[in-house]
C-alpha cells in the first residue's frame, strides 16, 4: 500500500497524478487505479512462480483495461459467469486462457464457455457432468478440472472460507464425492479431465495451509493413479492470497509460497511416483488490490458525545467490505496542510442504514472538515466488483493514471442509466 500513495511536493498523488486533480476532473467518489502497480503485481507473480500457469480472478475487478492489462502481462483469467467471460473474449482475451468456475453454472455460462471455445471448466457438482457432456454434443470435446474440497480451513473470514467441508462449493475427498464425480467423468468420452483444482479462500496471510493443501491434493492424485492409471497433468491450488490493508497488515509472502509449494509439491510427487503436475494459481485481489484507491469528499462532519463521525459521500453501496466482514481499512486524509492534532473518528458513508461503516476508530487530523478528500487504500479488489445500486446514488467512475496522466475507464453510473433499465409503467 505504501507504493501506491507517495507524497509528491505537498501533495498525495497515485501514478504522478495528485488526487486533488483526480477528484476535480473526475468528481467523487472515484476509484482510481495505478495501471504501473497492477503490470507490477503481475511480473512479481510471473517471476515467483516461472513455470505456473497464473490466472487473474476477474471477480476481483474486471473491466476491459484489465482484461488487456492481463493479456500483456502474460496472465490468463479465472472466471465465473457468461458475463465475465464474454467481456474478456469480446475484448480481445484468448478464449483458451480462459477457465470457468462457478458452483451453480447457468444453461447461458455453459453455452457461452462452448461457443467462445474457453480454455477449461472447472466441475463443481456431480450433476454438472451429464449436463456439460450433452451440452459439448456427441462428437465434441471440452478439458475440465475438477473443483475438489481439500478439508482445510484457511482465510480472513467466514464467510470467504472455502476449502472447509460442508459448504456450497467443490467435492469433497473424504467423504468420496470427489472420486465418485472423477469416475463419472472418465467415462464421459467428450470432457478431457486434465486436472484437480481447489481454493483454499481468501485473504490468507500464511504459507501454511496451501502447503497442507498441495499433501492433500497429491494424496488424492495418488490414489487416482492407483485406482484407474490416472496421471493428471495439472494441479490448480485456486487463489486467495492476502494483503495488507493497513500498515500493521503484513501481506502474504509470495517468494516463500512458491519456494514451499516448489519443495512441498516436489517432494510429495516423488514420494508417490507421479510426474510434477504443471501448477496453477488464480490471484484476484493480490493483484488489483493494493493498486486502487477509492477517493471520497467528506460531506459532514458531526461530533456526538460518543465519538466522531465523519461522513463521506460513498459508501457501502462501492465498498460493502466492512459491512459484509467487519474489514478494516486506513483512509487518509488528502493534500490539505493541516494540524499535527489527531483525533479518533468514525468514517461512515451516506447510505440510509446505520451498518454504513467505513472504517470505524481511525485516527484524522484533528480539523477534518466539510470538503476535504479523504482517500481509502487499497481498494482495487471487491469493491465495485461488488458494488450495489443502493440508494440509486450510482456506481462510481474507474480512472487509471500512469506516468503523470489520468484516462477514464469506466464512468460513473448515470440517473439515465438507471432509467434505461426501468422500463415498466
Ligand atoms: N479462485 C476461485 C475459485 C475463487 O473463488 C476466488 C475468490 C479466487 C480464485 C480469487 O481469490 P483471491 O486471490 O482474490 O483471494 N468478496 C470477498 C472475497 C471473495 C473471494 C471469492 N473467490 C472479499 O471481499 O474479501
Amino acid at each position: 500500500p505504501a507504493t501506491t500513495i507517495e507524497t509528491r511536493s505537498g501533495d498525495t498523488a497515485v501514478g504522478g497524478v495528485p488526487l486533488a486533480e483526480l477528484a476535480d476532473r473526475f468528481g467523487t467518489p472515484v476509484y482510481v487505479l495505478d495501471e504501473a502497480e497492477v503490470r507490477d503485481r503481475c511480473r512479481t507473480y510471473r517471476d515467483a512462480f516461472p513455470d505456473a500457469e497464473v490466472l487473474y480472478a476477474a471477480k476481483a475487478f474486471l473491466c476491459r483495461a484489465m482484461i488487456h492489462w492481463m493479456d500483456q502481462e502474460g496472465l490468463g483469467l479465472d472466471v465465473c459467469s457468461a458475463g465475465e467471460l464474454e467481456l474478456a473474449v469480446t475484448a480481445g482475451f484468448p478464449a483458451d486462457r480462459i477457465v470457468l468456475h462457478g458452483n451453480a453454472k447457468s444453461p447461458r455460462d455453459l453455452e457461452t464457455a462452448l461457443r467462445l471455445g474457453v480454455g477449461r471448466i472447472v466441475i463443481d457438482s456431480p450433476a454438472e457432468i451429464a449436463r456439460l457432456a450433452a451440452a459439448v454434443g456427441p462428437r465434441g470435446h471440452q478439458e475440465v478440472m475438477v473443483r475438489v474440497v481439500p478439508g482445510i480451513s484457511a482465510g480472513g473470514h467466514e464467510k470467504i472460507r472455502t476449502g472447509t467441508e460442508d459448504q456450497k462449493f467443490g467435492l469433497s475427498i473424504s467423504d468420496g464425492y470427489a472420486q465418485h464425480a472423477i469416475a463419472r467423468i472418465l467415462d464421459q468420452p467428450q470432457l478431457r479431465l486434465t486436472g484437480l483444482h481447489c481454493h483454499l479462500g481468501s485473504q490468507i496471510t500464511s504459507v501454511k495451509p496451501y502447503v497442507a493443501a498441495v499433501r492433500r491434493m497429491v494424496g488424492l492424485m495418488s490414489r487416482l493413479r492407483d485406482q484407474y492409471g490416472l496421471v493428471l497433468p495439472e494441479l490448480d491450488l485456486g487463489g486467495g492470497h492476502g494483503i495488507a490493508y493497513r500498515p500493521v497488515e503484513r501481506s502474504l509472502d509470495l517468494t516463500a509460497l512458491a519456494r514451499k509449494i516448489r519443495a512441498e509439491l516436489g517432494a510429495a510427487c516423488a514420494a508417490a511416483g507421479l510426474p510434477v503436475p504443471r501448477l496453477i494459481i488464480e490471484p484476484g485481489r493480490a493483484i488489483a488490490g493494493p493498486a486502487g484507491i477509492a477517493l471520497y469528499r467528506v460531506l459532514a462532519v458531526k461530533r456526538t458525545g460518543l465519538r466522531t463521525y465523519v461522513a463521506v459521500d460513498g459508501g457501502m453501496s462501492d465498498n460493502p467490505r466492512p459491512a459484509l466482514y467487519g474489514v478494516r481499512y486506513a483512509p487518509r486524509l488528502v493534500g490539505r496542510r493541516t494540524t499535527d492534532d489527531r483525533t479518533r473518528v468514525t468514517v461512515v458513508g451516506r447510505h440510509c442504514e446505520a451498518g454504513d461503516v467505513l472504517a470505524a476508530d481511525v485516527e484524522l487530523p484533528a480539523d477534518v472538515r466539510p470538503g476535504d478528500l479523504l482517500a481509502v487504500p487499497v481498494a482495487g479488489a471487491y469493491h465495485l466488483s461488488m458494488a450495489s445500486g443502493y440508494n440509486l446514488v450510482g456506481r462510481p467512475p474507474v480512472v487509471a493514471v500512469r506516468d503523470g496522466r489520468a484516462r477514464l475507464l469506466v464512468r460513473r453510473e448515470s440517473l439515465d442509466d438507471i432509467r434505461s433499465r426501468d422500463v415498466g409503467v
